[in-house]
């Protein structure tokens, strides 16, 4: 069978970063004789637009049955004042939930021609190529008890910390098969100094790393000092592991890095499927930015670099992941930039389907 994906483009510049990997796709059927078997749905406000929610029963059983999904951003100014339970995000949260998808892969990854853009020294950045593993399903944001309570004559706003060995195991195992297909090189981070969730933490990833992935370099840090690192020598780095709230932070952080939201990929994995291969939803980043929709200026690049990714741990096509991250590196090496890539020596960005263009020119000559 060929291989399937669920394409959700959603709302604001979602369909517009979209249309480039559409084409990316196509190229794939025409020059590389690989038809991916593409269902195209709604998510976010514009399924609201037509079913008054964010994400319809039959798209949900969808994105249960294909290999992939691919999203491209939710929300808009004009869904500010929906109900809380019917908000476009709501859709996004609903499909990782049921699907369980637990492991956050966000990769910071710094291409030589733009480590002027990063906030840091050249000579830190430039050829960085790290992945944050974020739990995502756990920890702090969802423990209970939780909620703001009155004791005595004040309240008090309570979040709950907990994690399960087994939470803990799974989302280790993801970060190990990664490293695996990269350097071999895991650090976990967490707080064991100070939280008894860290403890367990660090003893569950060094056991499964025993027991199961002895070959793989294991190291652990605290986050606050792995923090530090990040920003000092980032390059010391391959795979990180870590809880969720710790994971939003750093993989922020790490994200800055590298320069633009416009070119951040993202996959959220959960348990291995039949073939092997884990349930898996890939998107960019950055959300809808209602602010350039419309103008076909926004950069398509965290888009590809996620179809990339689905490439590579979705449909085994390493080689073909690694060939558009090529074609992308080219056209930043040639001078192609979006406008959110320019410096303030200016010059002319091109379009987003301009970029998308110059991306297949690269494809081809690859
Ligand atoms: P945003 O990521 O949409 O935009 C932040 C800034 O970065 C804006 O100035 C935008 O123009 C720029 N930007 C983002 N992506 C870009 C790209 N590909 N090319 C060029 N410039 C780009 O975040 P913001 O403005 O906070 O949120 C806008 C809407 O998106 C809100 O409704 C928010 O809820 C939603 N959102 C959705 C996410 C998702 O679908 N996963 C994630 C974050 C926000
Ligand atoms: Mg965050």
């Amino acid at each position: 069978a060929n291989p399937s994906l669920l394409i959700l483009a959603g709302d604001g510049i979602g369909p517009e970063v979209m249309a480039e990997v559409k084409k990316i796709i196509g190229w794939f059927g025409a020059k590389r004789g690989v038809t991916f078997d593409v269902t195209e749905d709604l998510v976010g406000g514009c399924a609201y637009d037509k079913h008054g929610t964010p994400l319809h029963d039959d798209t949900m059983a969808k994105a249960q049955e294909v290999d992939a999904v691919l999203l491209g951003a939710v929300g808009g100014p004009q869904y500010d004042i929906l109900d809380f339970s019917v908000k476009p995000e709501r859709g996004l949260l609903r499909l990782r939930k049921e699907m369980d998808l637990y492991s956050n892969l966000r990769p910071a990854q710094c291409f030589d021609a733009l480590a002027d853009f990063s906030s840091l020294k050249k000579e830190v950045v430039a050829g960085l190529d790290i992945v944050i593993v974020r739990e995502l399903t756990s920890g702090v944001y969802f423990g209970e008890p939780r909620g703001i309570f009155t004791e005595g004559n004040e309240r008090v706003g309570i979040n709950t910390q907990r994690y399960t060995e087994s939470e803990i195991a799974r989302v280790a195992r993801s970060a190990f098969e990664l490293a695996r297909r990269r350097n071999n090189k895991v650090c976990s981070m967490e707080k064991a100094n100070v939280m008894e969730s860290g403890i367990l933490w660090r003893q569950v990833v060094q056991e499964v790393h025993d027991k199961e992935y002895p070959d793989v370099q294991l190291s652990h840090m605290y986050a606050d000092a792995g923090a530090m690192q990040l920003c000092r020598w980032p390059k010391q780095f391959d795979v990180i592991v870590t809880d969720n709230l710790f994971g939003d932070l750093l993989s922020d952080a790490a994200a800055m890095l590298t320069g633009s939201l416009g070119m951040l990929p993202s996959a959220s994995l959960g348990a291995p499927m039949a073939n092997g291969r884990p349930k898996a939803l890939y998107e960019p980043v950055h959300g809808s930015a209602p602010d350039i929709a419309g103008q076909g200026k926004a950069n398509p690049i965290a888009c590809i670099l996620s179809f990339a990714m689905a490439l590579r741990y979705s449909f085994d096509m390493g080689d073909d992941a690694t060939r558009v991250e090529k074609a992308v590196e080219k056209v930043l090496a040639d001078g192609v930039r979006t406008a959110d890539l320019m410096g303030p020596e200016g010059g002319k960005p091109v379009s987003t389907s301009q970029m998308g263009d110059a991306i297949l020119a690269a494809l081809d000559a690859s």
